[in-house]
């Protein structure tokens, strides 16, 4: 294979499991080899602020922390064909002008390869003796984003070329982009320095702002277009650009009407001959122009740009250390090891704002996805997640509710969406107690934090957490269960919406106070963020505070086994009028997986053999080839009184699609039973590694978890959509992580709790820990799978199987043998028996004045103790 880069060794490709691409693993890149996919195959580029979408023809655009109001370059979404405007560069070679990604002109190719990687993607073209490579990618702490260009001569004859690059702005706020024109027709503005070279889009950066994107070129330029229509042609698409085809460029400037940036670059190859540049997209937040310049000239070196990209590969080999597996499944070692975790970032950085299926425009980050998302992503930068943490905290109201997404550049909650999603508050719990777990950072629950509607009102964070139970238990139905609310994680069970007015979003519509709709998802939910800080509060030294919060518990768990099981699994909800949801009296969705999974990660039915029974329902009612359905029988046609759910035609979306993010949910439920054969089966299942090789039905990348499977029901199951922005990568990684691998981060150490099927002889784990590197090797030689009968810790016998906290950073040398009745993890503790004398009641609702410190006594309101 002609590469490039001769210091990228050619791997040994493993044979093409599918038709369009393979795992390269030793690289950390998925290759495609062809460029038809049957979707486009996005990467994210970027990790901190600027970020760029890139599908594997060099499709996408780039924005600066907020997709919608600092939008960089222009995307057309839903176009025709799909995924058509991007980072373009044309090559003209004699007449023949070609994109080394294919797109736009389609021009066929000699050859075609796409590497994505770690936070860049590498799309090299060739035809007729010319190989040109692209690198796209966002150096670590930077604002700028680097188009590496290769250009090489592997011809017999000299070679004369015009190159020419294509960037199209965004007059930054994307919705307005897209919805104004008589406005934004009028305001495009560009300055152009160094002969075209440097071309700054500077619309806007008069009047309320600083700012500036500056589109450059490291290398002189033959000419330079800013006015789409000079470039492309009026009545052209990016295909047949005008100038690209004549060849030359028409040093256009925009006034109004849509800027872009374009470049011509000339190049003179003799055979053999290579030569290596630039094209830089950067934003200046503020100093404008002069400081623009300063970036070009930083990257005007190919050695600084080569820099640069080392030293994202050097970022990246830092993070993925921190957890790494050998074991018998190389999809669960390629997915663990670095896709998982890369999808781990992305989430956490984009909530579900901006993929090929979200615009960017609508959703801002969501209270409960970020809150989950952190799961799956503390280990790599536990400081970000801390700041998350309190910028959730932040959009809590005082009586506990939550706005449901904020927009991250203001950090304002949503107001159209509002609050009353009943589930967003136990999240916050959840996602604080893995934080604390993670760093044994008890700080952050001292942290003044204010409500959204009264910010002045000091809090700390664990009064928050406080609140987010209160809330829940002061918002009960008749069963004794939370109220639903607009909906709870099924964000289209909305059972007080009864909606006959199609202009209306089931989500807010609906009159939610006064309601009983309950749901047995929060119960379990509430279930398990009540045992969650119960540990925090026994971690603490805070008794009383731990024996209250799981008298709440305890409480709860009585209603729960009392009026939510329905004989072989968990009812899912009561309706507004109290009727069953997810019941087998019902005609149809008699079966859900959510309440199931939650009630058993809640440790309901634990002692009575319902947890068994329930999951044992999953199987047979709910599980597939493709993974396991939400609800079965899928609703055949609207129910007003359940709402959007049944407005999607069966086996799509939350209609019993397999809706993957609850998956990992039933994974872990099965380790909590010891049954490692189920959890890897339903580990396996979504697996997108897995999916390889039915990839023509499955359709979206097999690098990356996708939202939602089409199930049994469906005209087309088996078909994903939805891939990279999911819940799915954080749970799938706890999931693989700590209930399969059972490397379970807690307050005072690493808890080692494996739960593998029978056959697995053995794994290694390295994991750091609070700065120390444990290398876990684990044998299993009786066949068992889980339970640890000795564990050594550098040849120590440790007695249970908590890893004790080491002082000093060398590597750790850890010995398990698994093979006996498991000892108690924290996740199979379960909170002793209610005293009903004693009042079973968390938190207040009070909302005047700083809650009462740790020595107050707890009343039968429950105050909340502060830690500051
Ligand atoms: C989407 C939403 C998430 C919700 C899920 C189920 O993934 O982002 O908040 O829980 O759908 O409706
Ligand atoms: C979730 C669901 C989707 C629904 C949306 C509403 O993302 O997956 O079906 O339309 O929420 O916000």
């Amino acid at each position: 294979m002609a590469r490039i880069h001769p210091d990228v060794p050619t791997p040994k490709l493993e044979a093409m499991a599918g038709r369009f691409g393979v795992f390269d693993d030793a690289a950390r890149e998925y290759v495609i080899e062809r460029p038809d996919t049957p979707l486009p195959w996005l990467n994210y580029l970027g990790q901190d602020e600027l970020f760029g979408l890139c599908t594997n023809t060099g499709g996408g655009y780039t924005f600066w922390r907020d997709a919608r109001l600092r939008r960089l370059t222009r995307y057309r979404y839903n176009d025709v064909p799909l995924d058509s405007v991007g980072r373009y560069v044309y090559v003209n070679d004699g007449g023949t002008v070609w994109n080394p990604g294919w797109k736009p002109t389609k021009t066929p190719l000699d050859r075609y390869e796409c590497r994505h990687g770690l936070g860049y993607t590498r799309i090299l073209g060739a035809k007729d003796g010319i190989e040109a490579e692209l690198c796209f990618f966002v150096p670590p702490g930077e604002n700028v984003e680097i188009w590496r260009t290769t250009v090489r001569n592997s011809g017999a004859e000299a070679k004369d070329l015009s190159l020419f690059s294509y960037a199209e702005f965004c007059l930054y706020e994307a919705l307005n982009d897209m919805t104004n024109y008589q406005r934004t027709y009028s305001i495009g503005e560009v300055e152009v320095e160094r002969a075209g070279a440097a071309i700054f889009h500077t619309t806007e950066h008069r009047e309320r702002r600083e700012h500036v994107t500056l589109f450059g070129c490291t290398r002189e330029v033959a000419g330079y277009d800013t006015s789409r229509d000079t470039f492309v042609g009026i009545d052209n698409g990016l295909h047949e650009a005008a100038v690209p085809l004549a060849g030359h460029a028409g040093c256009s400037i925009a006034h109004g009407w849509n800027p872009i940036g374009a470049h011509q670059v000339d190049l003179h190859l003799e055979p053999g001959a290579e030569e290596t540049f630039a094209f830089v997209l950067a934003y200046v937040d503020e100093g404008g122009t002069p400081v623009g310049l300063e970036l070009l000239d930083r990257y005007s070196e190919p050695a600084s740009v080569d820099e640069a990209f080392a030293r994202l590969g050097g970022f990246w080999d830092d993070l993925l250390s921190r957890f790494q597996v050998e074991c018998p499944d190389r999809h669960v070692e390629r997915m663990l090891d670095t896709w998982n975790q890369y999808q781990c970032l992305v989430t956490f950085n984009l909530s579900r704002s901006a993929s090929l299926f979200e615009t960017g425009i609508g959703r801002g980050m969501g209270f409960r996805d970020s809150n989950q998302d952190i799961l799956g992503f503390v280990h790599l930068i536990p400081d970000q997640a801390r700041q998350r943490i309190l910028d959730l905290a932040a959009t809590q109201l005082a009586d506990g509710t939550c706005f449901h997404q904020y927009q991250p550049l203001t950090r304002e909650g949503n107001t159209d969406i509002g609050g009353g999603f009943n589930d967003d508050p136990l999240w916050l719990v959840v996602s604080t107690c893995a934080y604390v777990k993670e760093t044994g950072d008890t700080s952050i629950l001292g942290e003044a934090v204010g409500y959204a509607d009264a910010p002045d009102r000091e809090a700390d964070l664990l009064h928050h957490l406080e609140r987010s139970l209160s809330y829940t238990q002061a918002r009960r139905g008749p069963h004794g269960l939370p109220l639903i609310g607009h909906a709870d994680w099924n964000d289209c069970l909305n059972l007080n919406c009864f909606s006959t007015e199609p202009n209306e979003s089931f989500q807010t519509a609906g009159d939610v106070e006064g309601s009983v709709a309950e749901s047995v998802m929060i119960a379990g939910l509430f279930l398990y963020a009540a045992r969650e800080l119960a540990g925090l509060y026994r971690h603490l030294g805070r008794t009383d505070d731990a024996e209250r919060v799981e008298r709440a518990r305890e409480e709860m768990l009585e209603a729960v086994e009392a009026e939510a099981w329905d004989g072989d699994w968990y009812l899912r909800a009561f309706d507004a009028e109290g009727r069953p949801v997810g019941s087998h009296a019902c005609d149809e969705g008699q079966i859900f997986v959510e309440s199931q999974a939650w009630c058993v990660l809640g440790g309901a039915g634990a002692d009575n053999g319902r947890a068994r029974r329930a999951l044992g329902s999953v199987s047979r009612r709910l599980a597939t080839p493709d993974g396991i359905a939400l609800v079965q029988p899928t609703y055949s046609r609207y129910r007003v009184e359940l709402g959007e759910i049944s407005s999607y035609p069966p086996g799509y979306k939350e209609n019993g699609s397999v809706f993957c993010h609850t998956n990992p949910w039933i994974t872990l439920a099965w380790c909590l039973l010891d049954d490692g054969a189920n959890a890897l089966d339903t580990y396996l299942a979504i697996c997108p590694s897995a999916r390889e090789e039915r990839i023509e039905t499955y359709r979206c990348e097999p690098y990356v978890y996708a939202q939602t499977i089409a199930g049994p029901d469906a005209a087309t199951p088996g078909e994903a959509k939805n891939s990279w922005l999911t819940g799915t990568a954080a749970w799938a990684f706890v999931s693989g992580a700590q209930g399969l691998l059972g490397i379970v981060p807690d307050y005072d150490g690493l808890r080692i709790d494996p739960c593998i099927p029978g056959p697995w002889e053995s794994f290694h784990v390295t994991r750091r820990f609070r700065g120390t590197v444990y290398e876990i090797e684990v044998r299993n030689p009786d066949g068992v799978g889980h339970g640890v009968s000795s564990l050594a810790v550098d040849g120590r016998t440790v007695e249970g199987n908590l890893l004790p906290l080491e002082a000093d950073a060398g590597p750790v040398a850890v010995g398990v043998v698994l093979g006996s009745p498991r000892s108690a993890a924290p996740i199979r503790r379960v909170a002793g028996r209610r005293d009903p004398t004693r009042p079973a009641t968390v938190g207040s609702d009070d909302v005047e004045g700083r809650p009462r410190s740790a020595g107050a006594a707890v009343g039968a309101v429950g105050e909340p103790p502060s830690v500051g």
